[in-house]
């Protein structure tokens, strides 16, 4: 079994590198992304495996197609980037791995908003610089406060006990509330109107897609504190800013960006960044940006190398697997 190995990184090489050997399978590495350009590479290959922000549209599946890959893997749980009717149309299935530890993205998520609610971020940089004031650095207890959480899934019940060890009030809405959890569901509305902290665990799909607008930050309280540890399109990246500046949204926590697949995931640092609105966000002294890192623990690093070749072996020797999407 070969596979061509799309968007790779250090880290993948390593989790990977552990364990193919044992699954007898033979992965070749490319840095690129997986796109109309690079499919080329795939050659030779009855599978690719790709990331979050490879490109695996109808173009690019024809493409893989052709060259007779029969099998796209993903290793990552959301498939927003797969057109999933063209590979049932061209027979190709798609795999992906549902779960791999819900535990390291709900715990970014209390990361980032334990950062930014006792300014640790503005700290870490002062006392870098032996400044020990401690003005500006006020910040509030999470204690009582109240967070509503919008998607009660794997990460979202992860991150939901979290916020119960902090004495916090939840509010969860889901498009389908699962009745064997113990937690007070409500309408969207109610979320935002009501929440101090607004952390958001759902799918981007059709329906969820810019959830976070112009209209809906209006209808939130003064001072709440957003946090997005699910896909940057959930959020119109323009009203939030609208709203930062206004006063009204106290504190964005941002672990996805809706144009993240050009500047995620490498080092941007000696270069102009070309994009004004990513740079307005990292500006703002209220918001904290990081790079799509939630997922990124030793034990979910594991996880999903191991899920990802076991899917594979799966497809590729009973011609059906568990997580199969297409
Ligand atoms: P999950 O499938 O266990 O849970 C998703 C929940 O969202 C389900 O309960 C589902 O009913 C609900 N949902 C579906 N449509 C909805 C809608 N229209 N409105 C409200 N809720 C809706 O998924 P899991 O594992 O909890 O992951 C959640 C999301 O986290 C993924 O879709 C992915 O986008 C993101 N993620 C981000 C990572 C990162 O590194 N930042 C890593 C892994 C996942």
């Amino acid at each position: 079994m070969k596979i061509a190995f799309f968007d790779t990184k250090p880290y993948d090489i390593a989790s990977f590198d552990k364990i193919k050997d044992t699954a007898n399978i033979s992965i070749k590495y490319f840095e690129t992304k997986l796109s109309l350009d690079t499919c080329a590479l795939a050659k030779g290959a009855e599978a690719v495996c790709v990331f979050v922000n490879d490109t695996v549209n109808a173009a690019v599946i024809d493409k893989l197609s052709e060259l007779d890959v029969k099998i796209i893997a993903l290793r990552c749980a959301g498939f927003n980037n797969v057109d999933l009717d063209r590979a049932r149309e061209r027979q190709i299935a798609v795999l992906h791995v549902p779960a791999y530890s819900p535990y390291a993205v709900a715990e970014h998520a209390m990361a980032l908003l334990l950062c930014s609610v006792r300014r640790i971020h503005k700290a870490y940089i002062r006392s870098k610089d032996f400044n020990f004031s401690l003005t500006g650095l006020a910040g509030f207890d999470l204690h009582g406060k109240t967070v509503g959480v919008i998607g009660t899934g794997r990460i979202g019940r992860a991150f939901i006990d979290l916020c119960r060890g902090f004495g916090m009030n939840i509010l969860a809405y889901d498009k389908f509330p699962n009745k064997s959890l113990d937690v007070t569901y409500t309408d969207t509305d109610t979320i935002f109107q009501d929440s101090d902290i607004i952390s958001l665990h759902c799918p981007l799909t059709e329906e969820t897609y810019h959830i976070i607008n112009e209209k809906t930050l209006d209808m939130m309280k003064k001072g709440v504190i957003i946090v997005n540890t699910s896909r940057g399109a959930l959020i119109d990246t323009n009203a939030l800013i609208e709203s930062i500046k206004d006063r009204r949204v106290g504190a964005a926590c941002l672990d996805v960006y809706e144009e993240e697949s050009d500047v995620f995931f490498r080092d941007n640092s000696g270069h102009i960044m070309d994009d004004d609105t990513l740079a307005r966000l990292i500006s703002m002294p209220n918001v904290i940006v990081t790079s799509h890192q939630a997922f990124l623990t030793e034990e979910a690093l594991n996880n999903i190398a191991e899920t990802t070749v076991e899917n594979i072996i799966e497809f590729s020797t009973k011609g059906s697997c568990k997580n199969n999407l297409a």
